[in-house]
């Protein structure tokens, strides 16, 4: 109990107006740090990845993977060994894999190793349902058998067969898993209509270090050759384009100049040419992306869309920066089904923002005003962190236990640029901690949403 009021009571405090200027480094991405986590088992022997964040979703899948028999050792720097040797159970349990919809990532990764395995089914989530339908028709079409069980879904399938697979959608979950499950099937996997997101090619690269046969990831066709036997490797995360580009926008947002560095700045060019449309200047050049904003910047369109459009992911923190923009923009959220749950946090704030269906209206306001608001989702944290360091006076910003499952060392990276952002109270920082721990010492989530 004094565990969820710690939660619930840590917030960021942000004094706003100030301008943020400077250098930071990407960190590792999350989206593929946590499949690629997953895959792990895949290897059944000790992989050494780097660029891990330092984020409580990685905690999560660390505690995942020790319960099935896996030993995950924390290194200085972001490195994490996984040993998944002695990984000897095929059910992942539901008080971890209920806190991560990411963790339905296991399912691929055990059913290739054991011909089984069960894991209970996501929920829906604060920004939309998290439909799981096109991964285990891609399971029944490498010829297991999928069925339902007290809650979880448990695949069968001792020799899987390659298949022509094409999704409905390219989703990125289901593109992810599927991959997953064919590393070992008999004979070749054509998945078609996949996604092309960095993070799938990261964990496609992933696979192929440990001995998969993958091909034509980052097109919409991925070919999955099987093999018997994979192995160990040492590994580096892709850098994390959601988290550089929050960056980018904070610097865009208080009028600033802020460069990330450290990654492949065509990743963000959707945000990139919406940057530029609005004002600021944009300039990639090597492995760092420069946006240096203006005092007043005009509104903009966007759609969001499967990479390389604009990544939902930066939809509400593009929102927020829309919200001061010197006009009206139009937004149209195609990806989920709602995900502008943090409008009314926003208003809140002085936006004015009318939301219908998948499409919101922002008008531009001339200033925001400081309030204690709430994050209700990961990415909507970032949009309100965003806000409160473009508005007047001290904001506060709670639901910190979304806002540390994708940001790592969010308050003393903004602090870098310049920004007034401390964390007020109440558990330890991310940076504080030392170890990885099972389900009694992963840190605490306050709420029943799973958001990723
Ligand atoms: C991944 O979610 C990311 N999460 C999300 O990031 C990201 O927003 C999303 O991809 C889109 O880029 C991780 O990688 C852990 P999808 P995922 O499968 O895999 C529907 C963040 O904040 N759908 O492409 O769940 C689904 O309901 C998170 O970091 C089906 O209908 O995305 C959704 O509307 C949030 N059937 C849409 O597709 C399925 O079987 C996109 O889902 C699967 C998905």
């Amino acid at each position: 109990m004094l565990d969820s009021l710690d939660g619930l009571r840590t917030r960021l405090v942000i004094e706003g107006g100030r301008r943020l200027e400077g250098t930071l480094p990407a960190p590792g991405a999350k989206n593929a740090a946590l499949p690629i986590m997953a895959a792990s088992v895949l290897a059944g022997g000790e992989v050494i990845l780097h660029g891990v964040p330092r984020i409580t979703d990685v905690d999560v899948m660390a505690a995942i993977l020790e319960s099935l028999g896996a030993r995950v050792r924390e290194q200085p720097g972001g490195t994490l060994a996984i040993d998944t040797s002695s990984v000897n159970s095929d059910s992942a349990p539901y008080a971890l894999v209920s806190r991560l919809n990411a963790s339905f990532d296991i399912t691929g990764a055990l059913l290739a190793r054991f011909g089984r395995a069960e894991v209970p089914q996501p929920g829906g989530c604060v920004i939309g349902p998290r439909a799981i339908d096109l991964h285990l028709r891609g399971f029944e079409e490498l010829g297991a058998n999928v069925k339902l069980e007290h809650g979880s879904i448990v695949a069968t399938g001792a020799q899987l067969e390659g298949a022509k697979i094409a999704l409905a959608r390219p989703s990125v979950g289901a593109t992810k898993n599927i991959m997953l499950a064919a590393t070992r099937a008999r004979g070749t996997t054509l998945l078609e209509n996949a996604a092309k997101e960095p993070e799938v090619v990261d964990l496609a690269d992933f696979l192929n270090s440990i001995g998969a046969r993958v091909r034509g990831q980052g097109s919409s066709t991925i070919a999955i050759e099987g093999v018997r036997k994979m192995h160990g490797a040492e590994y580096t995360i892709v850098p994390d384009r959601i988290v550089a580009g929050t960056y980018l926008m904070a610097g865009a947002i208080t009028g600033g100049d802020v460069t990330v560095t450290g990654f492949d700045p065509t990743m963000l060019d959707g945000l990139g040419q919406k940057l530029g449309e609005t004002g600021c200047e944009v300039k990639g050049e090597g492995v760092s992306l420069r946006v240096k904003g203006v005092r007043r910047w005009k509104p903009t369109d966007i759609v969001t869309a499967p990479y390389p459009g604009f990544p939902t992911d930066l939809q509400a923190p593009f929102v927020a920066y829309l919200a001061l923009a010197e006009g009206t923009s139009v937004v149209e959220e195609t990806i989920f089904d709602a995900r502008f749950v943090y409008v009314s946090e926003l208003a809140r704030m002085g936006a004015d923002i009318k939301v219908s269906g998948r499409s919101a209206v922002v008008r531009g306001v001339s200033k925001l005003k400081d309030a204690v608001v709430e994050a209700p989702d990961i990415r909507a944290g970032g949009a309100l962190v965003l806000a409160a360091l473009a508005a007047e006076g001290k904001s506060e910003i709670g639901g910190l236990e979304y806002i540390d499952r994708g940001y790592e060392f969010f308050e003393e990276q903004l602090a870098r640029l310049g920004a007034s952002a401390i964390r007020a109270s109440g558990v330890a920082p991310v940076a504080a901690r030392t170890d990885f721990g099972v389900t009694d010492k992963i840190p605490k989530i306050v709420t029943p949403y799973s958001t990723s």
